[in-house]
């Protein structure tokens, strides 16, 4: 039989990707988008006459409630959030209500309108924030760092609460940072992959970037999402870390990127304060032990083939527009 799953956050980059996999494996993908004066549906451009799409808002829970009854999932992907770190410090009560409150009105919308759906919660290794235990597995502590990272420990908790409270199938994916080139732009690593770009095409010259000595575990998104399906057909519900146990430096980054374009990224890349934030992540990297075990997960593509890719998918982009 047919399975449904409904996706929110649909329209961003891990949400596309989801898509595109649940439809390969024959699903009937609902996609929750929110009203807009325009239809910015960038990346699932590819997907939408093979996508419903419904709307709703975090922060309506009649919109929510509607839409899950209606769609009747097998199971949810709750992948909308406000998701950008250094936002969540300028707009913290949005953050909240999006990224904390919003889980919250989701799990209600599940329990009014189909108990019997597995729940998948985007869980982010900004819990751990200022880390204290390297590498950071499943028992780790959090310690979140950014009003986003907070509204997220809050979202982790009330799915295991749920969970635990009302006997539901709901999981946390607690995942490191994941790019492509579908990334928005104002991530470090995309915006380091199109700087390089329009530097290499000479419209640009120099790439003005914060802390360059913050250290992540950066995989590829595409391999991301087979990890949250994984998550949603095991026989009990149960919380992962997935990441790549691998960590490199934004300066790192920056030296393979400019790298891959014949480029020294000591002759473009300018520090600049305004990047920098109230209060960092200095390193995060995962110990992805118990999703190889038990999910039978692992990454595809290590980070060389992810700068790359990045690099030459932005390269491409401009290529055309000229
Ligand atoms: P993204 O590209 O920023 O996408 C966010 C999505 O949420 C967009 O579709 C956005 O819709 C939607 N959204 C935002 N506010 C909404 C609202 N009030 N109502 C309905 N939809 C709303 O994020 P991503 O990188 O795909 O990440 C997906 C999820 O995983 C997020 O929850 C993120 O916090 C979490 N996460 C990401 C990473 C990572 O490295 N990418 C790691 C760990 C966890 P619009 O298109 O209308 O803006
Ligand atoms: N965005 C940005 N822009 N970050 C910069 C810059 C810059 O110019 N210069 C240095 N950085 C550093 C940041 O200070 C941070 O330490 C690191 O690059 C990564 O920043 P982001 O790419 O913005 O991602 P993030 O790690 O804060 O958050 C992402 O990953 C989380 C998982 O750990 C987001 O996708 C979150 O939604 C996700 O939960």
């Amino acid at each position: 039989m047919t399975k449904t799953a409904l996706i929110t956050g649909i329209t961003g980059q891990d949400g596309s990707y989801l898509a595109e996999q649940l439809l390969d494996k024959g699903y009937r993908v609902v996609g929750v988008v929110r009203r807009s004066s325009t239809t910015p549906y960038e990346r699932i451009a590819h997907l939408v006459d093979r996508v419903e799409l419904v709307s709703a808002d975090l922060l309506d829970q009649t919109s929510l409630t509607d839409v899950v009854q209606a769609a009747a999932p097998d199971e949810i992907y709750n992948l909308a959030a406000q998701s950008f770190v250094q936002t969540s410090w300028n707009q913290p009560v949005l953050t909240g209500e999006f990224t904390a409150l919003g889980v919250t009105r989701m799990l209600e919308a599940l329990r009014k309108g189909a108990p019997k759906a597995r729940f998948y919660q985007a869980s982010s290794s900004e819990q751990f924030g200022k880390v204290v235990e390297t590498p950071q597995r499943e028992s780790t502590p959090f310690y979140p760092r950014s009003p986003y990272g907070v509204a997220k420990v809050y979202g982790h908790w009330i799915t295991v609460n749920y969970r635990e409270s009302f006997d539901l199938y709901a999981v946390s994916g607690i995942l490191f940072n994941h790019e492509s080139p579908r990334r928005g732009l104002e991530f470090v690593t995309r915006k380091i992959s199109d700087g390089v770009a329009r530097i290499k095409l000479g419209l640009q010259h120099e790439l003005r970037l914060g802390n360059l000595d913050a250290r992540r575990d950066w995989g590829f998104a595409g391999d991301y999402v087979d990890a949250m399906w994984r998550m949603l057909q095991q026989d009990e519900p149960d919380d992962y870390v997935i990441g790549t146990g691998e960590t490199y430096s934004v300066r790192e980054f920056c030296d393979l990127a400019f790298g891959a374009a014949g480029l020294d990224y000591r002759n473009h890349v300018v520090q600049d304060e305004r990047f920098f934030r109230p209060a960092e992540v200095d390193l995060l990297v995962a110990d992805p032990a118990k999703s190889k075990t038990q999910l039978g997960w692992t990454p595809k593509v290590n980070f060389r083939q992810l700068v790359e890719m990045m690099v030459e998918a932005d390269l491409a982009r401009y290529h055309r527009a000229q």
